[in-house]
């Protein structure tokens, strides 16, 4: 995803920096609900396991996320680890979908296994749904909502960005059914599109709940 991003900018990367972000590891005391998560979320394949690790792939790369087994008794002893996200350390991890037909069809497909995101929201640059693995690592699924870089960049830059960075909830049934019945897909990505008729969303701070946190 990252070297596909990277080739559609026009500002190469600098020297210092790594050419993209390749897996991440988690220790976990719920492998088989993890490996079964991400099979069904991803399609991902494990490509090796043993006692102590598993590693799954889902793409190109020959491990996305490595699975360290830790003992079950760990999940008693940090029964507030997915709390821990919500105050302190990395919040979520954002993997990119090509185009919002595929963001809002995964949603879709997810829904019918019982999978549902815990926040739908336009941050402005981006359309997001993010979703919580068993172990409550959050992960951002989003589409760009302006063709280049160059736009995004624009847009972070802008008044309207400032005046509200968090964005504005959606109901991504809605934008489904708009996708469904045929309107532009481009003006879909726009902040409000996924509002259906005669509901008022969570906008900007108001957006951030315990939930959403
Ligand atoms: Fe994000």
């Amino acid at each position: 995803m990252e070297a596909a991003r990277e080739a559609g900018t026009s500002r190469p990367a600098n020297d210092l920096a790594p050419d993209f972000l390749a897996h991440w590891v988690v220790k976990t005391a719920r492998r088989e609900e993890m490996i079964t998560w991400y099979r069904k979320v991803f399609g991902a394949r494990v490509v090796h396991q043993d006692r102590r690790i598993a590693f799954l792939s889902w793409d190109h790369e020959h491990h996305r996320l490595a699975l360290i087994t830790v003992p079950r008794i760990l999940r008693y002893l940090f029964p507030l680890a997915r709390l821990r996200r919500k105050v302190y350390g990395i919040d979520h991890l954002a993997v990119q979908f090509a185009s919002l037909e595929s963001l809002v069809t995964t949603y879709e497909r997810l829904k019918r296994v019982g999978i549902r995101p815990v926040w739908a929201i336009n941050h402005g640059p981006t359309t997001s749904l993010y979703y919580e693995d068993p172990d409550g690592i959050r992960l951002e699924f989003q589409v760009d909502n302006f063709p280049t870089a160059e736009a995004t960049a624009a847009y972070f830059a802008s008044e309207k960005f400032a005046a509200n960075p968090i964005g504005t909830e959606f109901d991504p049934d809605y934008l489904l059914e708009r996708l469904r019945r045929g309107d532009d897909p481009a003006e879909l990505l726009r902040p409000g599109a996924g509002t259906r008729p005669g509901t008022t969303p969570r906008a900007n701070r108001r957006a951030i709940t315990w939930r959403t946190l």
